[in-house]
């Protein structure tokens, strides 16, 4: 099992000492031993679950959950490409089998000068411009052969990416605000007009209508 640097092992007492519940540490601890670590293999894994005092196995379910976690030694750029629905129907597999041919290596592994790792995952939430891929932290969509070799160019010659990456903040501001349509006016309920009053039967037609039967007896 691996063993955590003290340094490290300090920094995640105090965030168990931040949440009532020790679960409630897992994350930022997995981020810590990533970055003692250099990535989360079933050894780190092991060493958070005994540092936390929790199961192996509720470890596991976390760090194979979130992409941001890695379980193999990456590079110095960590290629993220998404493979879900959209981008693949946008050509995510022509992009991804381009970078292989450009790096030479396939995904999960690093190149040998430790400069590029691949990793296909899931949804990264630009399904509307994709294919799209992390670079690191960076976004760069409607990817083609050519942005690829731009993008890598650009990390070989270590000059930042610049108009090639998509900004989040950028999309959320440029993004169609749409209106939502008022909602219709609430019915007033149908009120019943109410009954006219009953006319008082004048004097006239107040006489009571000779008896039929009484003419009868007569005759
Ligand atoms: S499917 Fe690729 S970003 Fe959503």
């Amino acid at each position: 099992m691996k063993e955590f640097s003290a340094a490290a092992r300090q920094e995640a007492e105090g965030y168990l000492g931040k949440y009532p519940k020790k679960e409630a540490a897992l994350l930022p601890i997995l981020h810590l031993a990533q970055k003692d670590f250099g990535f989360i293999d079933d050894e780190a894994e092991l060493a958070v679950a005994d540092l936390m005092g929790i199961s192996p196995i509720s470890v596991r379910e976390a760090s194979r959950f979130y992409f941001m976690y890695h379980h193999h030694p990456i590079g110095k750029f960590h290629l993220q490409v998404c493979q879900n629905i959209t981008c693949t129907i946008m050509g995510a597999e022509t992009i991804l089998s381009h970078l292989k041919d450009k790096l030479g290596i396939e995904a999960e592994q690093r190149t040998e000068d430790e400069l590029f790792s691949i990793e296909r995952v899931e949804c990264i939430a630009c399904c509307d411009v994709g294919p799209a891929m992390l670079i690191n932290e960076d976004l760069v969509t409607n990817l083609t052969a050519e942005k690829v070799d731009a993008v890598l160019d650009k990390c070989r010659d270590g000059q930042e990416l610049g108009d090639l990456v998509t900004s989040a903040v950028r999309r959320i501001k440029e993004a169609p605000v749409t209106q939502a349509a008022p909602p219709p006016p609430a019915e007033t309920p149908k009120t019943e007009a109410p009954e006219p009053p009953q006319e008082e039967p004048k004097a006239d037609e107040k006489k009571e209508k000779p008896d039929a039967s009484a003419d009868k007896e007569t005759e």
